[in-house]
């Protein structure tokens, strides 16, 4: 088909593409930050809705996991979301489903090692949404630091045509993360959460002084009666260094990280 004008070159061929930011709902300022980066570098912005059976644990919270799409749908909207793809689970694993995607070393340690088949749950559907939309560039959030280096992986091993784009992690006044899964905590879980931010500040602060971040910030978790600490590591990732920390709050699973300047490795 010949194209004789600017408009209609620029029609078939948009000049940013699309943005994908892959959620799998409940969103909160933390998908927001997403939503935005991908409003401002391209020209359509698809938001997935799915939360993904694969990437969750016999025993973990797939059934009581928080879904509001109506709510989501107006979040998504106000914050500049062209399109939302709310697959139903059967659209995305037909009952023949049998094809699985693993980033094998990346996916073992860390949050891999405590939940076993979780990220190869998340590369396959993130490959199956990267199929499905055709996203220029697709938006991860830093709070979930290994997920997003296990799918800049495999952007690169299996030459997928995106750029994956990461934006730093949002956090309440108080510090704390946003997490879809903060809903969970009570009262008294949330005061307790609190340390696991205050406790990689100290770990970034004693790496300021020439200290032992993982230290500093294990004293601080230990601490604190209220939280069950998992794992505090130092780990290169994407070419940065990165303080990474896990902790149960009642039966909350938290994560959260912070980047160390220098190379503390
Ligand atoms: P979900 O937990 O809904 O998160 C969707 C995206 O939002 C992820 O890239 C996550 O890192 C980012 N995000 C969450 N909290 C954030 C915060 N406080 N600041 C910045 N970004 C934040 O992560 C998933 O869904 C799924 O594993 C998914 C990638 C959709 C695959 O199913």
């Amino acid at each position: 088909m010949a194209l004789r004008t600017i408009e209609e070159v620029r029609a078939v061929f948009p000049r940013g593409g699309v943005g994908l930011v892959p959620t799998m709902g409940a969103l909160h300022a933390g998908h927001i930050a997403l939503f935005e980066a991908a409003r401002r570098e391209n020209d359509v912005v698809v938001a997935s809705i799915f939360v993904n059976p694969a990437q969750f644990g016999a025993s973990e919270d797939f059934e009581r996991y928080p879904r509001d799409e109506k709510g989501d749908a107006a979040v998504a909207e106000a914050a500049g979301v062209d399109y939302l793809f709310v697959p139903a689970v059967e659209e995305m694993y037909p009952e023949s489903y049998d094809t699985w995607v693993e980033v094998e070393a990346l996916s073992a340690s860390l949050e891999g090692d405590a939940r076993p088949g979780h990220f190869r749950g998340v590369a396959t559907v993130c490959l199956k949404l990267f199929n499905i939309v055709g996203p220029a560039r697709a938006y991860f959030g830093q709070k979930d630091a290994q997920q997003a280096a296990v799918v800049e992986r495999m952007v690169e091993d299996l030459n997928l045509d995106l750029e994956i784009r990461i934006v730093p992690t949002v956090r309440d006044e108080d510090g704390l993360a946003v997490s879809s899964r903060n809903a969970y905590l009570s009262a008294e879980d949330r005061a307790a959460a609190l340390a696991l931010p205050q406790a990689l500040r100290a770990g970034e602060e004693a790496h300021g002084r020439g200290a032992d971040p993982v230290e500093a910030a294990r004293a601080i978790l230990g601490a604190e009666p209220g939280l069950e600490p998992e794992y505090v590591e130092l780990v290169r990732l994407d070419g940065r260094v990165y303080l990474l920390a896990a902790a149960r709050a009642g039966r909350t699973r938290l994560i959260d990280n912070v980047v160390l300047e220098g190379d503390p490795l």
